[in-house]
This record gives C-alpha cells, structure tokens and sequence, in this order.
C-alpha cells in the first residue's frame, strides 16, 4: 500500500513531537513542515522540505495530508484552506475555538470531499486506559465517582497561552484532553448536568483552574480538575501529579501518574450497617470512619494495558485505507466543544446547565 504523504503546517513544541513520532513510522511519509516563523524551521530534520510559505506546501502535489499544528486561533483558517486545496486533514486539539468555527471547517471539508479527523492522541495514555480497563471490567461494582486530575506545581504557562486571542488557557489546553477522555471512558451515555469552576488565578487574561464536575444518565458523576498552581516543595523527582480515582460499591481504583501506578481495593462482602446500634471495630465503638472488618479487604495489582500514542496514527493508516473507521469522529470534538460552552456558563453563573 502506498505510503501516506503528511507535511505539517507549524514547527513549534508538537511539530516537534509530531517529526519524532512520524519521521519512520510505518504507511507514512513524512514530507516537511512550513511555519509562519521562518526561525522555526531552521532545526528541521534532514530529508524533510521546508516550504516557504503555507501556499507552498498546500499546492505541493506530493502531499495527501495536512496536519494543522500552530497556535489554536489559526486552526479555522488554515483547515478551510487546506480544504480548498483538496488536502485531507489532521487538526490538532482544540479542534476549533467555537462551534460555529468548527461548523465552517466541516462544511469545507464536506464540500471538498476531504477526510478530516483531529489529533486525540491521549485517548491511548496508559493511565486513562487503566482507569478504563478497571471500568469496563465492572469489578468495582457500580460506580458512582470517576475523578481525572492533573496538578502543575509553578504555574507555567507560556508565550501564546496566556492570551485569550490565541486560544490561549488551560480549558483549550489540557481540558479538551481531560473532557475527552471522561466522555471516552463511557461512549454513548448522556450527560444530564453540569456545574464547573474555572479561573483564573495567577494570570490575567486565561483560565489556569477548572474543576468540572458532570452527572451522568448512568448514575456516574465525573469529575474533572485542573490547576497550574498547586505548589510543592518537591526539589526533585516530577512536576506535576495526575491520578485516577474510581469509585464503586464494591471497590476503589487508585491510578497514579501518566505510567500508572496504583492498585484496585476491593472488600469481599459489602458492609451491612446496621440502624440504631454502635459497630464494634478493632478502633472501638465507631461511626463511620472506623477500618473495615479484619481480612475483608483484598488489594489487587491494576490491569495491565498496552497502549502508547503511536496507535494513534496506528488508526489512522488503516482508517485512510479505509481498512476501519477514523478513531476521532468530529462529532465526538463537536460534544467536547459544546461541553466546555456549558462549563463557562455554569462558572459565570454559578449554577448548574443542563446538558443532554
Ligand atoms: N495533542 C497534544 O497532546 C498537543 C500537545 C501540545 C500542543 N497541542 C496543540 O498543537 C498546537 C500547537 O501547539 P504548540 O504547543 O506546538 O505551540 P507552539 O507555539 O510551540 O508552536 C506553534 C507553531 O505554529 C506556528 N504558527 C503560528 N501561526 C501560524 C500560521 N498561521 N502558519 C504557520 N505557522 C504558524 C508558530 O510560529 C509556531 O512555530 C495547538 O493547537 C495545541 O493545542 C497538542
């Protein structure tokens, strides 16, 4: 099958990560990148065309598909142009800045008869797909909490980041991924509300806290939290904190860290409570934050997954050759968009939205 030939318009931080990754990867071809920097270009690997212009490389016959990699307010733009250059597309994250922007690109990509798909990598990061795999696998009963956290310890944010008319905040940053994977861990179930804080704590313009918190149709409220800030005296060893929390009636899931660590607690019979008496526990007469009853509970390892964000473009070669579908549906980014509408409402006005 004949290799898929990608150039990448921006060669900034996931340009970068983007060459890694796709400079030998398999059913693709790597072409070369253009920026609106010309600096930018200057450490482009070997091989690799640097264009001189966007134009350039969107008329560059050699080319199938464009990966759109710049700063978020220029993703609208660029993907209508290189829809209109019958170039099939790879959008990064934020798809868009809005729904309308996002209806736009659709609507140009439909009138050209061009694939397009976005950048989702983290849909395969280990911890999410453990925290998922113990889901799915229904071992912790019914659950009732999901929480998906990521804590910063000094609060970098960088260059266009901190300003609104770039896409700039953490909402449009980490939230897509953060949402995204929440609305993954259970595909088609609805959600019923939602209440969210966000703000802006040290910067001036953008948001660098959320806490979101979601009720689900099934029972299931998801939570999500973000802070930039969450200072630590830690002077080595990593910078930032990310854990899964699950929760169910039968058990608890611990998943700590992007290669989690962590592990399942489980009790082998669910606690009778018992009205109007005192439980006796090895603490004494207690209520309710006495330990479990001796030998009740089991700790067991996390599952084992297998997964790393070259299955991303993994699908994407056999979803080009028609061989499955794209793993990243617009709609899917369209739900995520019309999520974090409702997540600035609901931090504005203090209340909660209805949702679906
Ligand atoms: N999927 C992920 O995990 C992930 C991680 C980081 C960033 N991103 C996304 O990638 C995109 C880029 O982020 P970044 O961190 O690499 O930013 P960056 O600032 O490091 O790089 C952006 C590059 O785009 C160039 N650029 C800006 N406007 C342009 C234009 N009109 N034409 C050509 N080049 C232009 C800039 O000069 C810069 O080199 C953002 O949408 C961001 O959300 C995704």
């Amino acid at each position: 099958m004949k290799d898929i030939r990608i150039a990448i318009i921006g060669h900034g931080f996931m340009g970068h990560e983007h060459e890694k990754m796709l400079s030998d990867f398999p059913g693709i071809r790597l072409v070369g990148f253009s920026d609106i920097d010309p600096t930018q270009l200057e450490d482009v690997g070997p091989g690799l065309k640097r264009y001189a212009s966007n134009e350039e490389l969107l008329n560059d016959p050699e080319v199938d598909v464009v990966m759109v990699v710049c700063n978020n307010n220029q993703h609208r733009d660029i993907v209508i142009q290189a829809a209109n250059a019958k170039k099939d597309i790879i959008c990064e994250k934020p798809v868009a800045m809005s729904l309308a922007e996002l209806d736009e690109m659709e609507e140009a990509c439909r009138k050209n008869g061009v694939k397009f798909t976005v950048h989702h990598q983290r849909r395969f990061d280990p911890d999410f797909r453990t925290a998922k795999a113990v889901y799915d696998s229904g071992t912790l009963g019914d659950v009732y909490t999901i929480k998906n956290s990521l804590y910063g310890f000094n609060g970098n944010m960088h260059d266009w980041h901190v300003f609104i008319s770039e896409g700039g905040g953490m909402l449009y940053d980490w939230g897509v991924h953060l949402l995204d994977q929440m609305l993954w861990m259970m595909p088609g179930v609805k959600i019923k509300s939602v209440f969210a804080d966000v703000r802006s704590v040290i910067n001036f313009e953008v948001d660098d806290y959320f806490k979101i918190l979601m009720r689900f149709e099934n029972g299931v409220t998801g939570e999500v939290e973000l802070g930039t800030y969450y200072l630590s005296d830690r002077k080595e060893g990593k910078w930032f904190e990310r854990h899964w929390f699950v929760g169910g009636n039968k058990g608890t899931a611990y998943v700590d860290g992007f290669h989690p660590e962590g592990k399942i607690v489980r009790t082998s019979h669910l606690l009778q409570n018992v009205g109007n008496k005192r439980t006796m526990t090895s603490a004494g007469p207690t209520r309710s934050f006495g330990p479990a009853p001796e030998g009740t509970i089991l700790t067991e390892p996390l599952p084992e997954v297998h997964t790393g964000h070259e299955n991303y473009f993994e699908n994407y070669v056999r979803a080009y050759h028609g061989e499955e579908e794209f793993l990243v549906k617009i709609d899917e980014t369209r739900r995520v968009l019309r999520l974090m509408d409702a997540v600035r409402e609901s931090a504005k006005t203090g209340r909660s939205v209805d949702f679906e």
